[in-house]
């Protein structure tokens, strides 16, 4: 391993330019002994790739994913594709040995996902998914809590993922097409908050124990020429003629923790009034924390502990590093907050961390570690279709 890591990116969309940012301002804001080199970037139309390539400095513009994934000068293969073509594209780096960072969900189902866990456990590569809220200061900071025993014993785990995207008018985005996404807001919020939940806990999810998903709007206009890089397709053409949504736009679940906690997880595109409101709340023994992504620089925590007359929630602002916030001593002064962009390149510095031989600052994914996250989504969806409970034992979802 060289001190520059060369990356190749695949997607130059909404998570293209969020990666783009990301490992172009990592080494500025956390300096380290392993520097990324914007090697080479993949989209499937060279014109507008070649602009994109020259605004975020991509040395080598190219429509040949695989070029990207298996040529020797590259180091690492960074996936922002639909969810369909995440396997296809993770096993042919891994197998050609580069270390692969992958966008969330790990795939759109649960065969993909197995198999992408299976080819990274045969390679010498590196896997990491980006399951990018673990990198809010706050949701780290939650995970420390709740590690350093602040709540004690969990009782109530309750998380929501809440957009309203997702109404008649938006079209036929590849988000609403089952066999390139998987699941609608499921994959796509869902994944999330399973993984928040699973991270900030400690605990895995051992069972399902009832579930509903439900399509509202049916039928969506088809659309003309692409419509990437904007969620809900805003701006893109037209035909004038209807497709069949094959996605939930709404998943709920009851779920079982390893501790014993029980769970609700709720997921959403029409939640009219919230756009980004990804959420939780976990009441322990010993006190509770609560965290929505709409106010993502503050943590809220309740603590049993104070004295009784004092006892209420606190609102906690992540932004201070000399209490050690999580990432906050790499950013700005106190108070001084943090944006959505901050997350991608948090885990970029996690990512070079590892392949630098080092620890990330709190626990990164990586296809194992997310397999289990798509384990609870498959299970969560045969509990909805059979209406009946589902035990997740580790290798099986049923
Ligand atoms: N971490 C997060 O919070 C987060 C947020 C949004 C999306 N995502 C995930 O990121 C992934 C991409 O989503 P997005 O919102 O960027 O989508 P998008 O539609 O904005 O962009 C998709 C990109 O993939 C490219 N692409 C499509 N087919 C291709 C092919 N055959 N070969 C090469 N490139 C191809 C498109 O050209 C485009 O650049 C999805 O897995 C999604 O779930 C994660």
């Amino acid at each position: 391993m060289h001190d520059r890591i060369n990356v190749a990116l695949i997607g130059s969309k909404f998570m293209g330019r969020a990666h783009s940012n990301a490992w172009s301002k990592v080494t500025k804001f956390f300096p380290g002994d392993l520097e990324p080199a914007m090697h080479t970037v993949v989209a499937r139309d060279a014109e507008s790739l070649a602009a994109f390539a020259r605004t975020w400095g991509w040395r080598r513009p190219t429509t040949d994913w695989r070029l990207a994934a298996t040529d020797a000068a590259v180091d690492l293969v960074d996936i922002a594709t639909p969810n369909h073509l995440h396997a296809e594209q993770a096993i042919a780096a891994l197998e050609a040995g580069k270390h692969v960072a992958c966008e969330k969900p790990l795939a759109g189902t649960l065969a993909d996902a197995e198999a992408m866990a299976a080819a990274a456990e045969r390679s010498s590569g590196r896997t990491f998914v980006w399951y990018s809220y673990r990198r809010v200061p706050a949701v780290a900071l939650a995970h420390r809590l709740v590690a350093a025993g602040a709540l004690g014993r969990v009782y109530h785990v309750r998380a929501a993922y809440l957009q309203s995207w997702g109404g008649p008018e938006a079209p036929l985005v590849w988000r609403f097409q089952g066999d390139i996404a998987g699941s609608g807001a499921h994959g796509d919020l869902g994944a999330h908050i399973v993984d928040t939940v699973r991270f900030v806990t400690g605990e895995e999810i051992v069972s399902v124990e009832g579930a509903i998903e439900h399509t509202f709007i049916e039928e969506r206009s088809l659309v003309e020429g692409g419509g990437g890089g904007e969620i809900a397709g805003a701006g893109a053409g037209t035909t004038g003629a209807k497709g069949k949504s094959t996605v939930d736009d709404a998943v709920m679940f009851l779920a079982r923790m390893s501790g014993g906690a029980l769970a609700s997880f709720e997921s959403t595109r029409l939640a009219t009034g919230y756009h980004n409101a990804n959420r939780f709340e976990i009441h322990g023994e010993k006190g509770a924390l609560r965290f929505d992504f709409e106010r993502m620089n503050e943590l809220g925590f309740y603590s049993k502990e104070a004295e009784s007359a004092v006892q209420g929630w606190t609102t906690i602002d992540v932004t201070r590093g000399g209490d050690e916030h999580p990432y906050a001593e790499a950013w700005w002064p106190d108070s001084h907050g943090l944006g959505y962009e901050h997350t991608f390149i948090n885990q970029a510095a996690d990512i070079l961390a590892v392949l630098g031989g080092g620890e990330p600052r709190v626990p990164l994914p990586d296809f194992a570690d997310a397999l289990r996250t798509q384990r609870v989504l498959h299970a969560a969806v045969e509990s909805a279709r059979h209406r009946s409970p589902i035990s997740l034992h580790e290798g099986t979802s049923s």
